[in-house]
């Protein structure tokens, strides 16, 4: 018998899993089990029955791995949990920052009372109209689970797809769409492309690497 305790709700789904072998404990100092989401637990101390945390999500940044590589404590993920979720954010984001649809939404709303505002919306929607994202250029750096679903279905948008990941999976390369050019170096993302996305994971080696210099490279905006 197990005893978990679960920093953060867990969905149904994931806790359904747990059989009769498993029992939930308030008390964070007995388990032998963590499971958590986003709290952060850098500053936690571990009880001595510790012997795993499972993170229901892929990056494992709230979680102090070293501290647990030396008081033998295993941690788990769940790789590519979300990433159809942000898939589709990403792709909403996109479509959001090409055309000023909340301008436009807002606008309605400020007017709607004001007549014939379908005669005056003809002469100001163009205001709001944006530009298509048909033949733009995305850069995805990052491929991973995240990362190859962007690139992928961007491409279906009929753009024009660019991916940088230097450590890039054979699980994920199989997965990428043949038509996604390589980009060797992450200044040609830069300096290439009109929308650029991120999917990779927070580390020292990769907080702030849209810098000064990065920003500089870029393109105006459309
Ligand atoms: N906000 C959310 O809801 C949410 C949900 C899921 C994931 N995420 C975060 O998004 C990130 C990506 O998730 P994922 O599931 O695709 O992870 P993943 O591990 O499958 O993919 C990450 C990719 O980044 C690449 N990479 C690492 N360093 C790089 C660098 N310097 N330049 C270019 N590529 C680099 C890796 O080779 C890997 O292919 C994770 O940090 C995760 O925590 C957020």
């Amino acid at each position: 018998m197990f005893k978990y305790h679960c920093l953060n709700p867990i969905s149904a789904v994931g806790m359904n899993k747990l059989d009769e072998n498993y029992v939930k404990t308030e008390n964070a100092d007995e388990a032998d089990v963590i499971l958590v989401r986003s709290a952060k637990m850098h500053e936690m101390e571990f009880g001595k029955n510790l012997k795993a945390i499972a993170r229901a999500g892929a990056g494992v940044n709230n979680i102090p791995l070293d501290k647990c590589a030396e008081e033998g404590i295993v941690v788990f993920n769940t790789p590519g949990a979300n990433a159809n979720g942000v898939k589709e954010l990403v792709i909403a984001g996109m479509l959001l920052a090409a055309r000023d649809v909340v301008g436009g939404i807002q606008w309605v709303q400020e007017f709607e009372e004001d007549g014939d505002i379908a005669k005056i919306a003809e002469k100001k929607k163009k205001a709001f109209a944006g530009t298509e994202l048909s033949g733009k250029k995305l850069g995805v750096i990052g491929l991973g689970a995240i990362g190859v679903l962007v690139a992928n279905v961007a491409t279906h948008l009929g753009m024009e797809v660019y991916g940088y990941d230097p450590y890039v999976s054979v699980d994920s390369a199989w997965r990428l769409s043949r038509s996604i050019h390589h980009a060797t170096t992450v200044d040609e993302i830069y300096k290439e492309c009109d929308y650029i996305t991120i999917h990779v994971p927070a580390l020292d080696s990769t907080k702030g690497m849209i810098d000064k210099n990065a920003i500089s490279l870029m393109k105006e905006a459309l």
